[in-house]
C-alpha cells in the first residue's frame, strides 16, 4: 500500500506533491463511501482518536468527528472552555493524560502557531493539526484543492487569487503550498497592510486592485477579516474594506468569464462576499465542507496506517 512520507499532518509544508495526489486518490473512494445509504468503513475499528480544540470551530469540529465515526474509530472530544486548561494544566500533560487512556491519534485546533509540531515532538501518538494560530490549516487546504480538482479537473495551470486578510491567515498559507506543489499559478489580493512584509519568499503575484485579481484568476477564494486576531485596526472600517474588496454580484457578472468562488467559511455575509454571491452557481462553499469528510477521512486512513497494530 502507498503511504505518505510524513508520521503527522502538521502542515502542506510537510507534504508532498505525491502525498497530495495520494490523499486525493484515497479521497475519491471515501466520497464514494459518504454518498452511500450506509456511510460507513470498518477500517479503523481498533483506532481511538482524540479531537482537542483549544480554539472555536463550527466545520473542522465537525467534519473531523464525521470522518472519525465514518471510518468507525472510536473517538473522545476535548474542549478547553470546558477542562482542567482553565486550571493551568499544561498542553503536553493534558495531552499525555489522554493518551495514558490509549489514544492512538490527535486531532487538534490551537491559537498557537506551532503547537501541532511541538506536542508532535513530545508526545506517542499521530498528530493532525486542525489548525494552529496564524500558521497552517493543512486539511482546509486539501478541500479547498480536491474541490478546486472537481469543479475544474485539475489544479496545474490555473490561476488562484486569495483576498483578504492574508497577515492573519492560516488558510492562506496552506493554500499558497497546496496550490503551488500542484503547479497552480497563486496571487494575493487585499489592502498592503493585510498582505504579510514576507510575501515575496512565497514566490505569489501581489494585487492590490480586486477587479484586476478577478480578471487575472479562474479560481478566488474570499477570505473573512479575523478580528479576533488583529490588536490594532488594518484599515479605516468593515464598510470601507468591503467597498474596496468584497466581492459583489455586480462585479462578478461584468467579468467576461465564470469565475469559481470559494470561502473556507465562516462567512461574514455582506463584507467580504455578498449573499447572492456566496449562494450563486459560482460559488462552491457548501461542495468544500462536503469535501472536507472525505478529504479528512483519507488524512486519517493514511496516518493510522503507519500505527503498528
Ligand atoms: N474553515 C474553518 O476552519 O472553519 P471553522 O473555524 O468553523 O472550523
Amino acid at each position: 500500500m502507498d503511504s505518505l512520507s510524513a508520521d503527522h499532518l502538521i502542515g502542506i509544508k510537510d507534504l508532498s506533491s505525491k502525498d497530495i495526489e495520494l490523499i486525493f486518490k484515497t479521497a475519491d473512494a471515501f466520497k464514494e463511501v459518504i454518498n452511500r445509504p450506509i456511510k460507513k468503513v470498518p477500517s479503523l475499528r481498533d483506532i481511538t482518536i482524540a479531537n482537542l480544540f483549544f480554539e472555536n470551530s463550527t466545520r473542522t469540529r465537525l467534519s473531523f468527528e464525521l470522518a472519525e465515526k465514518r471510518l468507525s474509530a472510536d473517538i473522545v472530544n476535548f474542549s478547553a472552555a470546558s477542562s482542567s486548561v482553565k486550571k493551568g494544566e499544561t498542553l503536553v500533560d493534558t495531552v499525555n493524560n489522554i493518551l495514558s487512556m490509549k489514544v492512538d491519534m490527535v486531532v487538534m485546533r490551537h491559537p498557537n502557531p506551532g503547537a501541532a509540531k511541538f506536542l508532535s515532538e513530545r508526545v506517542d501518538a499521530r498528530i493532525v493539526n486542525a489548525g494552529d494560530g496564524t500558521h497552517e490549516h493543512p486539511t482546509q487546504a486539501l478541500l479547498d484543492s480536491y474541490s478546486i480538482r472537481e469543479r475544474l479537473g485539475s489544479i496545474e495551470g490555473k490561476k488562484v487569487v486569495i483576498v483578504g486578510d492574508i497577515l492573519h491567515s492560516r488558510v492562506a498559507l496552506s493554500n499558497i503550498y497546496a496550490l503551488q506543489k500542484q503547479g497552480a499559478e497563486v496571487m494575493v489580493c487585499g489592502p498592503t497592510t493585510l498582505i504579510p512584509k514576507y510575501i515575496d519568499k512565497l514566490g505569489v503575484k501581489v494585487e492590490h486592485n480586486l477587479r484586476k485579481a478577478l480578471e487575472w484568476c479562474d479560481v478566488a477564494n474570499m477570505l473573512r477579516i479575523q478580528l479576533e486576531r488583529q490588536d490594532i485596526k488594518y484599515f479605516p472600517s468593515l464598510r470601507e474594506y468591503s467597498m474596496q474588496f468584497g466581492l459583489t454580484k455586480e462585479i462578478l457578472d461584468s467579468l467576461d468569464k465564470k469565475i469559481v468562488v470559494m470561502h473556507p467559511g465562516p462567512i461574514n455575509r455582506g463584507v467580504e462576499i455578498t449573499s447572492d454571491v456566496a449562494d450563486s452557481d459560482q460559488a462552491i462553499i457548501l461542495q468544500q465542507v462536503e469535501n472536507g469528510v472525505a478529504v479528512r477521512m483519507a488524512v486519517i486512513y493514511l496516518l493510522a496506517s503507519k500505527i503498528k497494530r
